[in-house]
């Protein structure tokens, strides 16, 4: 996109992760081996805004060029944020998935992100 490497993301309105990403001039995605399935799955269901997941998930914060992402991951793409827009009711062609997924209005985020550097290790 734009004669860029990117990444695109959506996000509710309600995540606490939101808060993070929209205060953030970066974000990373981190990626697990599948030992981490129990630990992804409880990431994707619980709050950070009611308890500690990082540290529940034993996962370490480090950093490379300022952009924080979990040591234990094996893949990790580090992202800059270049665009962002919330989807709009009048945008959706089909119109019953959005009454489905959206039935409170709560619709996502599109972040589009530079995909500045990516980490791997075994
Ligand atoms: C497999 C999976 C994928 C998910 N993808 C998204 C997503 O793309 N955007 C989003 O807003 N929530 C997504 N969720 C839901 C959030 O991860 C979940 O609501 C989480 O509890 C939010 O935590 P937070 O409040 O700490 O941000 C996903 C959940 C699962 C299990």
């Amino acid at each position: 996109m734009w004669n860029k490497n990117v990444a695109y993301i959506v996000i509710r309105p309600q995540r606490y992760t939101k808060e993070f990403v929209d205060h953030a001039e970066t974000f990373s995605l981190t990626f697990f081996n599948n030992d981490k399935r129990k630990m992804l799955s409880y990431l994707g269901t619980a709050s950070g805004r009611d308890e500690d997941k990082i540290k529940k998930s034993n996962l370490t914060v480090t950093h490379t060029d300022h952009v924080p992402y979990f040591e234990e991951a094996t893949k990790v793409i580090l992202c800059k944020k270049i665009f962002a827009q919330e989807y709009k009711s009048e945008s959706f062609i089909d119109q019953e998935l959005k009454e489905k997924c959206y039935p409170n209005s709560d619709y996502h985020t599109l972040y589009i992100a530079e995909v500045t550097k990516i980490l791997v290790q075994e």
